[in-house]
């Protein structure tokens, strides 16, 4: 009997030590759609080397502006907010610490000769989501970029649709947000406390 116990408790050990594994590689995540769910739910939600996590819920958060990209001619966009980013910038330094940006790229439609197609209202119309791209600003930010890709407090983080850490250069999103030093690094903020 106290054999039996001690192989149980070995196996036990083994099986939370895989668990822990995967945890620490969000990038294996596989994108098979009937694991969307599970993924989503279970503890194990992807992480990036920033710490950023996948905002499994944004779609709780507001959706406070959509729209055809604007410096890209074949997507579309939908923000959302957390609370603290809805309150919208303080008057210095722009949005409080903990405000969380989350942005949905999609991929438009395309005709059969790879053009954009648009609807009667001539707006792009949305084909598959391509990625989730978050900004999240905070105190304890560390980072040390040169100016050209310093964002302040921001942090900044791309997911696959099905909540992988995705493989992008994060100083192309750096390198574009980082003029707006005036908005606090931000392409949408007078959209942000609307309400
Ligand atoms: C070539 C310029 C460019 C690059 C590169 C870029 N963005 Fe943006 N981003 C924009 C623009 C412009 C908007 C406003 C909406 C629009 O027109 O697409 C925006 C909006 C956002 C927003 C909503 C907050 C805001 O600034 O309005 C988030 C979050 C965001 N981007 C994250 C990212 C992340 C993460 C990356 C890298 C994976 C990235 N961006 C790369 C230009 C860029």
């Amino acid at each position: 009997m106290t054999t039996k116990g001690l192989v149980a408790v070995f196996v036990g050990g083994l099986a939370v030590g895989c668990a822990d594994q995967g945890a620490s590689q969000p990038g294996s995540v596989e994108p098979a759609p009937v694991e969307v769910a599970e993924a989503v739910a279970a503890p194990s939600v992807a992480v990036t080397e920033q710490g950023i996590r996948f905002p499994a819920d944004y779609l709780s958060l507001h959706n406070y502006l959509s729209l055809d990209r604007t410096q890209n001619p074949d997507q579309i966009i939908r923000l959302f907010a957390n609370d603290t980013a809805l309150a919208g910038p303080a008057e210095e330094g722009g949005l409080a610490f903990g405000s969380v940006l989350v942005a949905e790229v999609y991929k438009a439609k395309l005709d059969e000769d790879g053009e954009v197609v648009t609807s009667a209202l001539g707006r792009r119309m949305r084909d598959k989501l391509a990625l989730i791209a978050v900004m999240e600003k905070r105190q304890e930010f560390s980072g040390t970029h040169a100016a050209a890709l310093a964002n302040g407090h921001w942090e900044f983080a791309a997911f696959t649709p099905d909540g992988a850490v995705a493989d992008k250069n994060l100083d192309t999103c750096r390198a574009c947000h980082a003029p707006l030093g005036a908005t606090d690094h931000l392409f949408s903020i007078e959209h942000l406390a609307q309400r």
